[in-house]
């Protein structure tokens, strides 16, 4: 085990060992093995920790209880996710408390998501739960992608709630609670033809390794399936300059690790005069005092150009691995989804990174079902997978949504239909992981070390590439500490290993 002298110590401020625990359960730091849906996982705070203390009686206003207090649970993404780090800086920075349970907040907030039907039902039943058990005075606020999906159709199908915004309208958070504070029952922020990003000084970080960072808002690409371009509106990008201090910023608080953010993380388009490719921003932020990796995503592939391999092969802090998702193999299908794409322009790219002087990790988001999707499109898809030998990938059935062109396109193939296809696809991937997981034993990775666990000598960590790494050390204080680890054994969705 080699212990890297003066690799990231543990950032003590941040730390918070019930995620770490969590971690080893596979919770919000999932390597990218999976085939299940990222988009629906909850955060901190989650449900099933809350039932414990619901306190006996009602009507005691929460005040009474709990003062200034906010319970904020997250649906969705890393961009939600990171959003959230971002409103409980806001609410902390005004004299909010952040509380484990929603009986005991005033203000209960929900960061929601609306990418599939199924993260949507499942926020209007954690709603339905406050419909009997809501206390006088209790706020209750939806926020994110449902909020600006549905707008004030949330105050008709959950009257007890008193706050919706979108991500587009965070920075008015603030003044939204000082109304509501005042009184105000129904406050809603529903812009999307902002030109500011939710840039806040005061974020509250709940990784304690790997700090989220947004660079671009929003997303222009139109894609025919996708609620993103109406629920966080254009695209719009953060200045080089702000991203690199708040990057200071990180590392000065003890990260080693950042992870860069946008819905097309690699469409990002310097406002400044400074004008920064992606590549130059990526490389800029490797540079640095104190980080040690980069990681980014989600890339589309119509912008990812020879420049970000380049940089890739040529700067050792930026990730080995790059999320570049296909959706389909078949360019009919492609064309209806609107992706900018064919088959074989996306096997190019594939080409491209398979060929760099560094070995890079290729993971991809895959929808099975499209409408009108044949037989013969959907097995493009299964030898496109072959071709391109993801080693990780997130699939999911088309889920028809609200406003989005794809909504009126004829043939919609039967749930049961995209149900046997994602069987087979996540059959296809699984088989593709092993093998590639296999050939990985007996290589050294170094690995961030994240967890630990209850058993004696246990540790988890993510490698450059990604993968999940469980091994045994006999190391002490390694959390936090970037080590050396021998794999020893591979299953389809992480790695074992000796340090
Ligand atoms: N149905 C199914 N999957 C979808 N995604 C986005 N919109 C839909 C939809 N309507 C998937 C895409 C995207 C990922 C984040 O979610 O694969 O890359
Ligand atoms: Fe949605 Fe397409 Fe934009 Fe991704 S690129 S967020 S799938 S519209």
């Amino acid at each position: 085990m080699g212990v890297v002298p003066g690799g990231g110590s543990a950032p003590a401020p941040q730390s918070h060992p019930g995620r770490i625990e969590r971690a080893l359960e596979g919770g919000p730091y999932r390597g990218f093995g999976e085939t299940q849906d990222p988009g629906t996982h909850s955060v901190p705070g989650a449900p099933e920790e809350n039932t414990r203390e619901r306190p006996q009686g009602s009507g005691t206003r929460p005040a009474l209880q709990g003062g200034r207090t906010f319970y904020l649970e997250t649906f969705g993404c890393q961009m939600n996710e990171h959003d959230s780090e971002k409103v409980a800086g806001v609410l902390l920075a005004r004299g909010y408390r952040q509380v484990e349970s929603p009986e005991v907040a005033a203000v209960i907030l929900y960061n929601t998501c609306s990418i599939r039907e199924k993260a949507a039902q499942k926020i209007f039943s954690r709603l339905g739960e406050y419909r009997f058990t809501r206390k006088e005075g209790q706020v209750i606020g939806v926020l994110g992608c449902l909020a600006q999906q549905e707008g004030e159709e949330i105050f008709a199908r959950a009257p007890w709630v008193s706050l919706v915004c979108g991500s587009a309208s965070y920075r008015k958070l603030p003044e939204f609670i000082k109304e509501l504070e005042a009184g105000n029952t129904r406050v809603t922020g529903l812009e999307t033809d902002t030109d500011e990003t939710f840039e806040t000084e005061m974020t509250r970080r709940d990784n304690p390794w790997r700090a989220y960072l947004t660079i671009i808002e929003g997303c222009d690409k139109a894609c025919t399936y996708c609620v993103v371009p109406f629920t966080r509106g254009p695209e719009r990008s953060r200045a080089s300059a702000s991203v690199l201090e708040e990057v200071q910023q990180i590392a000065d608080l003890g990260y080693t690790e950042v992870q860069l953010l946008g819905q097309t993380v690699n469409s990002y388009a310097d406002p400044s005069a400074r004008r920064m490719r992606f590549s130059e921003l990526l490389v800029a932020v490797a540079e640095v005092p104190g980080i040690r990796r980069v990681r980014f995503m989600t890339s589309h592939p119509r912008d990812f150009g020879k420049d970000i391999v380049e940089a890739i092969e040529a700067v050792p802090a930026l990730c080995d691995h790059v999320h570049l998702p296909v959706q389909s193999g078949s360019t009919a299908v492609l064309r209806a989804m609107a992706r900018t794409y064919t088959r074989e322009e996306y096997l190019e790219k594939i080409a491209m990174l398979r060929g760099a002087k560094r070995r890079i990790s290729i993971t991809t988001d895959l929808i099975v079902g499209f409408p009108g999707e044949t037989e013969k499109e959907f097995e493009e898809t299964l030898s496109l997978m072959d071709a391109a030998q993801y080693d990780g990938a997130f699939s999911f059935k088309y889920s028809p949504r609200p406003n989005t062109p794809s909504l009126k396109m004829e043939d919609a193939i039967p749930e049961e239909e995209k149900s046997r296809r994602l069987g087979i696809l996540q059959g296809r991937q699984r088989e593709i992981q092993i093998a590639r997981n296999a050939r990985l034993v007996g290589e050294v990775f170094e690995v961030l070390v994240e967890g630990k666990s209850r058993r004696e000598n246990q540790w988890m960590g993510h490698t450059s590439c990604n993968r999940v790494l469980n091994f045994t050390s006999r190391g002490e204080e390694i959390l936090g500490h970037y080590v050396q680890v021998r794999v020893t054994g591979a299953g389809p969705n992480s790695l074992v290993g000796e340090g």
